[in-house]
């Protein structure tokens, strides 16, 4: 079957040749096709062009044609959201009035709240909850046009538990139109009872979990919460290290409550991003300067905690490409609006609409492993992506902040 999207007011992100990546002053450019056409056969994009080069013979002999009519509207790649926490019990508002009455998030996880909270509740739920509150949430952002996400663990922190957010996450993959990245972050939080013997976890990670995660096929990545209060750049190293017996390439969490060597440590580990970056210095863009980790950007997780905001423009001046995701989680950003985040990507971090559009798509679809199949308009690629209401301009997706300009949704060739 043949879909063609035809009058498209502006055809956002094509390439003739597919990127890695995009970095430094590169991030500032978009290819944008104006009053443009797109052909997707079965899953695939198969072409694209002006509209004055359309040739009725692109369709001829298909059996079945679909044309749709995209005039005044935006067509552009799906938003691959590199970074979530999708799979969770229950939501976490109290938690929220208390950051508004005065705690701090380490306040409230030191006092057992947070990450161990969500682990409390993950014990009690459900495969069969789980994964239907999951599937609803990846419906949710695939109305507001992510079409690949990657999904962690880590609110399990016992072999049981880890292993059934893995499982659903499993489960998901097989039930969902979206791309799904699986990675496992069992070093999310210290569970209550090792305060004095962290060790003891650290090995039942590396001598029970990983094992039993290899033997399902349960990860494709693997993440630590290398940070202050969290877990050392010490034991990361040893977890990591554990990780790569088993192929699990790293994606950290780093560098958001402080200082604190988790962009270096990710790097010395051929991490394939690290990410929040919200203490960033010289050393830490130095660090990161011709590898081929890339650094991913959580404005949502900043916004909802008011954390200190990532010197993007820095990093870019340097020469660094850069990735923005939600993090969807309950504790710190309840929300996969990737239309949103551009907003504050833009707004907060003073990114162009262009480069905001570059973190969201080539580079987010690099940090979560998924460039060949996704994250432009390519021809050979998925035809994974999404036709906005009538806009004057693509810019006007990040200018209409907190509403969804997202129409009409297509992952691998069907129209959602
Ligand atoms: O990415 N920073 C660590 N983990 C999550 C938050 C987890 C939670 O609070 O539930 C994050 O922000
Ligand atoms: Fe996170």
């Amino acid at each position: 079957m043949k879909v063609i999207l035809e009058n498209i007011k502006e055809l956002v992100q094509v390439e003739e040749h597919a990127r890695t990546w995009v970095a430094g002053e590169e991030m500032k450019e978009l290819t944008v096709l104006k009053d443009a056409f797109l052909v997707i056969n079965d899953d695939q994009i198969e072409t694209f062009g002006l509209m004055k080069d359309f040739n009725e013979i692109l369709v001829e002999g298909a059996e079945m044609v679909m044309e749709i009519d995209c005039a005044g509207k935006i067509v552009m790649p799906g938003y691959c959201d590199s970074h979530t926490h999708l799979v969770f019990p229950a939501s976490r508002e109290q938690e929220f009035v208390d950051r508004i009455t005065g705690l701090s998030y380490e306040e409230i996880a030191r006092r057992g709240g947070g990450i161990l909270n969500s682990a409390q509740r993950m014990e009690q739920a459900t495969e069969e909850e789980l994964f239907l509150s999951a599937m609803s949430r990846l419906d949710e952002i695939k109305k507001h046009g992510t079409t690949a996400v990657e999904i962690k663990s880590g609110y399990g922190l016992t072999l049981e538990s880890e292993l059934k957010m893995l499982r659903v996450i499993k489960r998901l993959k097989e039930s969902s139109p979206l791309m799904i990245k699986s990675t496992f972050l069992g070093a999310h939080a210290l569970p209550a009872g090792y305060h004095n013997n962290r060790q003891k976890y650290i090995q039942l990670i590396i001598q029970e979990m990983l094992p039993e995660i290899d033997k399902e096929g349960l990860a494709d990545y693997m993440d630590v919460f290398c940070d202050q209060g969290f877990f050392t750049v010490e034991e990361t190293a040893q977890l990591l290290e554990a990780g790569m017996k088993y192929d699990l390439q790293p994606k950290i969490h780093a560098n958001e409550l402080g200082l604190t060597g988790g962009v270096q440590v990710g790097v010395q580990y051929g991490a394939l991003s690290v990410d929040h970056l919200e203490h960033i210095g010289e050393s830490e863009i130095e660090a990161l300067l011709g590898t081929e980790t890339m650094p991913t950007v959580l404005p949502g997780a900043a916004f909802f905690l008011k954390l200190p905001l990532s010197p993007v423009r820095q990093m870019m001046q340097a020469g660094l490409p850069l990735a923005l995701a939600s993090d969807y989680n309950p504790g710190s950003s309840p929300s996969g609006n990737m239309n949103f985040i551009q907003s504050l990507a833009c707004i907060n971090y003073q990114m162009t609409p262009e480069e905001a559009i570059n973190a969201c798509t080539i580079n987010s679809a690099y940090a979560m492993g998924v460039e060949h199949s996704c994250g432009s308009i390519c021809r050979g690629k998925l035809a994974n992506l999404f036709i906005t209401r009538e806009l004057p301009t693509y810019s006007a997706i990040p200018y209409y902040f907190g509403s969804n300009p997202v129409e009409t949704v297509i992952i691998n060739g069907e129209i959602y």
